[in-house]
């Protein structure tokens, strides 16, 4: 995603507090992106690859909590935590302490050389938290990508089989094998094949796209079906290695997975005998309300892998699975020079003991709950705000342009980079990239998230006043 370069000379209108008597949050200085954000932003353009995407040309001095300060005097609220990786917020003061401890002591000298019992506490925790009742074992890596490419590598060492199936609109990554996991061919593949062979992509159940006139039940029940159709048609049970799926989508669109499906995916793997993988690098680490998402349906992988929120922003990722397949390969098998260092995995123990507080995670629920009250209230007047949808901390708004639910992309970037013109973040996702995606601290101060999401409604009934026409909604 490329950001807008700055069009406006002169501040965006005030922002309205959410109540005539809270204190507002965001104090916006300049125009958003400001002089210096500006000028920063020209360095980053002439000096790293254009490839790389941005949400919005911001640039970043401190940041604490929900909020960041910019380098122009500017405080915003940010509902996005870097896309997901700040369930705890930005400095948490117990990460903050717990990483300058650890950096005083030893920054990394090396697991695959010494032994450091930070790597060793991190998994110990997630072995206890992470689902299924059974003896369990973690491995852990820098980042998400990474982490995906071991548990394939490790279901296919256990298995001793190559197909790995895995579901339309989902994300995994940007390496090679990762790459041709993930779905939405034209922005994350396109020209940088060959991708690795043997991986099945199947259709997942979507509960705003099911077909019209179908009853939830019956579209379960053919989604279902589907998945035992592809067995015949596109891979052997026998086959397979591992079904690797994220129980809520999230560069897909933030859809939340159905628990009939999930376990449908259990029972095939239980029946077929492949490892159920569940990537929970953006659903889990708190962000729904549990640990992980997946534990909302009571369906148990055989493995699990965290990252983003795991390490309260430092880089670390986890793959926590039955003892008996992570002890598979053979030793040396798997590492990696940086995986799991001392201070990212400080951070980690520190963002696992409030991932784990019920108290904390309440947070999620509070942040849903708000986002379908403010947006539904905005769906009454705009009926192109087609779905509100999604689990806890992991929300989404999706924009149609007609009955039939044609997906409606063009309001969404505006929506995203007009809220940031007022000083909220927010970004895209989905397949369609026709959804505004909010992913805030679990944290967030009441007050900020209402003021947040008002500006972003605020936005949302403008947009859509200047584009209804584009529709048919306006006839
Ligand atoms: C579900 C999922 N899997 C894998 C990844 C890749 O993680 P990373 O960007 O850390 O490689 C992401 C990143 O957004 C993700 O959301």
């Amino acid at each position: 995603m490329t950001a807008t370069p700055p069009t406006r000379p002169a501040p965006e209108p005030a922002v309205e507090p959410a109540s005539p008597s809270a204190s507002r949050a965001i104090k916006l200085a300049t125009w958003l992106p400001g002089p210096e954000s500006v000028r920063l932003q020209n360095r980053r353009k002439q000096h790293v690859t254009a490839a790389l995407g941005q949400v919005v040309a911001l640039s970043v001095k401190s940041a604490q909590g929900s909020l960041i300060h910019d380098v122009d005097g500017n405080t915003i609220i940010d509902l996005i935590g870097g896309i997901g990786v700040l369930a705890v917020g930005h400095n948490h003061p117990d990460v903050v302490a717990a990483l300058v401890e650890q950096a005083q002591q030893a920054v990394n000298p090396g697991m695959l050389v010494v032994n450091h019992d930070g790597y060793a506490q991190v998994a110990e925790l997630l072995n206890a938290h992470a689902p299924g009742d059974f003896p369990k074992k973690t491995i852990l890596a820098n980042g998400g990508a990474e982490a995906v490419e071991n548990a394939v590598k490790i279901a296919r060492y256990y298995t001793g089989r190559a197909g790995i199936v895995v579901f339309e609109g989902s994300y995994h990554g940007r390496s090679n094998l990762t790459m041709g996991m993930t779905s939405k061919y034209g922005l994350f593949k396109k020209n940088m094949g060959p991708f690795a062979p043997e991986i099945y992509r199947l259709a997942l159940p979507n509960l705003f796209r099911m077909p019209p006139g179908m009853s939830e039940a019956a579209y379960l029940d053919w989604c279902d079906a589907q998945l035992e159709h592809a067995l015949v048609a596109y891979i052997d049970g026998p086959s397979i290695a591992a079904i690797v799926i994220e129980p809520v989508l999230g560069e897909g669109g933030i859809v939340p997975v159905p628990a009939q499906f999930l376990r449908k995916i259990r029972e095939i793997c239980t029946r077929v005998g492949a490892v159920m993988i569940a990537d929970e690098i953006q659903s889990g680490s708190g962000r729904t309300g549990k640990l992980f998402a997946i534990e909302h349906s009571g369906v148990i992988p055989d493995m699990v892998i965290a990252a983003k929120s795991l390490g309260a922003g430092l880089p670390i990722s986890a793959v926590t699975g039955r003892a008996e397949i992570m002890d598979a390969p053979h030793l040396g098998a798997v590492g990696s020079t940086y995986g799991g260092g001392p201070l990212a995995a400080a951070a980690a123990v520190a963002s696992l003991k409030l991932l784990t507080d019920p108290e904390f995670l309440a947070g999620a629920g509070r942040i849903e709950e708000a986002v379908r009250r403010v947006f539904g209230a905005v769906q009454q007047d705009v009926p192109a705000l087609g779905d509100i949808r999604g689990l806890g901390g992991m929300m989404a708004i999706e924009f149609i342009k007609d009955e039939a639910r044609t997906p409606w992309p063009d309001p969404v970037l505006e929506v995203v980079q007009r809220s940031f013109r007022r000083g909220v973040i927010v970004m895209r996702a989905g397949l369609y990239t026709n959804a505004v995606r909010f992913l805030p601290a679990l944290n967030i101060p009441q007050e900020q998230l209402e003021e947040a999401l008002g500006v972003v409604a605020g936005v949302v009934r403008e947009v859509w006043d200047e584009k209804k026409s584009e529709t048919s909604f306006s006839s």
